[in-house]
């Protein structure tokens, strides 16, 4: 497949910057810091796929000790200039070779996998894997497939109805309305089935599944977040 990284992108790094946690993105953050409490000991964490390094400064204001990793300069240029003294590295090919096996208690992927085609995610996911300590977790936040075929607070796919007939693999297509640039996102769909066939060939287990739902009283105007889960978080350990 001939996917091309829309992250590589000097104008969307600079829009990608200006999201925080408000609206959709809310609900794929709320739920975080009691998952990591719950399933993470130790401190040492990875978040891959940093981005401009909004779930990087999270971590660290939870006190983790975080080394942020992606493939685009254009995304970490600004994680660096919004977080003078955090850790943000570039990584290329996706080679984590520089991080020693078992280095970290936490790998924490935010949205990074929605962007990486089927046939790699295994082979991504057994190297994460090989940097868990014994009892480290990786929590990897995916957007769900019914996220490509509705309308939510912050995104808009009604200019896309192909969607709703793609298939897991399938690239998609989506628009993030929180920030200023319309251009389209392109990700890759992955259905539950999916992930846990991916998790299962790189050798890990799924400990826990979560689809955060909106309440309803929170300040946000929710569009189908109170009945449709846009993200999916998945707490994921080593079987070996
Ligand atoms: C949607 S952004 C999410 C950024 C951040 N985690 C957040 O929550 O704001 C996804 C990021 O994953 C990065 N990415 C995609 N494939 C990657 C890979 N194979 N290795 C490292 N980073 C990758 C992209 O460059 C992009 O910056």
């Amino acid at each position: 497949m001939n996917f091309v990284n829309c992250y590589e992108d000097f104008n969307r790094a600079n829009a990608y910057a200006t999201l925080e946690f408000a609206n959709t993105y809310y609900l794929a953050y709320r739920d975080l810091p009691a998952i990591l409490t719950e399933h993470v000991s130790g401190t040492r964490a990875l978040d891959f796929g940093c981005g401009t390094g909004r779930s990087t400064r999270f971590l660290r204001k939870l006190g983790f000790n975080v080394t942020g990793v992606d493939i685009s300069e254009d995304m970490l240029r600004i994680a660096r200039a919004a977080d003078p003294s955090g850790d943000y590295r570039l990584v290329l090919g996706d080679n984590l070779n520089e991080f020693a096996v078992g280095a970290f208690d936490l790998v924490l992927s935010a949205f990074t996998f929605d962007n990486i085609p089927g046939a790699m995610k295994v082979r991504v996911f057994c190297d994460l894997r090989q940097l868990l300590a014994p009892n480290g977790a990786i929590v990897s936040v995916v957007s769900s497939p019914e996220i490509y075929a509705h309308e939510w607070a912050s995104f808009t796919t009604k200019d896309f109805p192909e969607n709703a007939a793609a298939r897991s693999g399938d690239v998609v297509r989506i628009v993030v309305t929180d920030h200023q640039d319309r251009r389209p996102v392109e990700d890759i769909v992955c259905t539950d089935e999916s992930y846990r066939e991916v998790c299962r060939e790189a050798g890990l287990e799924m400990i826990q599944m979560f689809k955060p739902l909106a309440k309803g009283n929170e300040p946000y105007p929710w569009v189908n977040e109170t009945r449709i889960a846009p993200w999916v978080i998945y707490v994921l350990k080593r079987t070996t």
